[in-house]
């Protein structure tokens, strides 16, 4: 069986008095509330704070709370002012990074070519990597999302091995959704999530295509999370606004 996988994605958000908060009331709750040691919850926060999140982490002893950063560089060190390797986020305790986020192509320019580097140099390192994939409105408008979808997944992740792409976590994260309070609906994200496995499976086959998660992103709330998790080919979340609280964020877990 797959993992059910529910990620907050913190983005540039919150400081160290309100992290350390957020983590150990979540923690505490997953204590409490019996929640299957099968899914895994994932919390992402900013580079300063990857260290501070695991030493909580650390003292819970929650096998499957796992800490991602939410960018790496593609190259291993050197002349890169500002950016972060992946050899320094292993070297804090990450279990995780997200690649290839939106929000990362939009505004930092970041292409299917360099993201592959990105997802090569995780890999390299074993570093697993949530890779995040989605259209735009004006593509879903003009037909191509299926199109888009396709090139993302393909010019990132088709060159790699199967058990190179075991190591992944796809999130379908339509542009339009993120942050706009606007949710796929659940057919919707079915739809594109049995597209995408079904691109898996013509690659590498129905054994890796039926292992891999594939999460959906964009305006994931307790409201709606049940039901877009109820559907077969949606296995958690990536979650963006909603992880910030922590009551809303447990119970979007306690939906999966
Ligand atoms: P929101 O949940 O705030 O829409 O953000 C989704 C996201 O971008 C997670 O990576």
């Amino acid at each position: 069986m797959r993992s059910k996988i529910v990620a907050g994605n913190w983005k540039m958000n919150l400081s160290s008095v309100e992290i350390s908060k957020l983590v150990k009331e979540v923690a505490n709750q997953i204590i409490e509330g019996e929640i299957s040691s099968d899914t895994k919850i994932v919390f992402g926060p900013a580079f300063p704070y990857l260290a501070l999140v695991r030493e909580i982490l650390d003292s819970f002893h929650l096998g499957n709370i796992l800490l991602a950063a939410q960018n790496c560089s593609e190259i291993d060190s050197g002349a890169r002012t500002g950016e972060t390797s992946v050899g320094m986020l292993k070297d804090v305790g990450c279990d995780l990074v997200i690649i290839g986020h939106s929000e990362r192509r939009k505004f930092h320019k970041e292409s299917n070519e360099l993201l592959k580097l990105k997802v090569d140099k995780s890999l390299e390192h074993g570093l697993p990597v949530i890779f995040c994939i989605g259209e735009t409105l004006e593509e879903r408008e003009q037909e191509k999302l299926f199109e888009v979808i396709e090139s993302q997944v393909s010019e990132a992740l088709f060159h790699l091995s199967a058990e190179d792409l075991s190591k992944i976590v796809l999130a379908y994260e339509p542009v339009w959704a993120i942050g706009t309070g606007v949710t796929a609906s659940p057919e919707q994200a079915q739809e594109m999530h049995q597209f995408i496995r079904l691109l898996i499976d013509k690659k590498y086959g129905f054994e890796v295509s039926d292992k891999m998660s594939i999460l959906y992103g964009g305006s994931v709330k307790p409201a709606n999370a049940a039901e877009l998790f109820s559907k077969p080919d949606v296995d958690g979340g990536l979650v963006g606004g909603a992880s910030l609280k922590s009551g809303d964020f447990f119970e979007i877990i306690k939906a999966i």
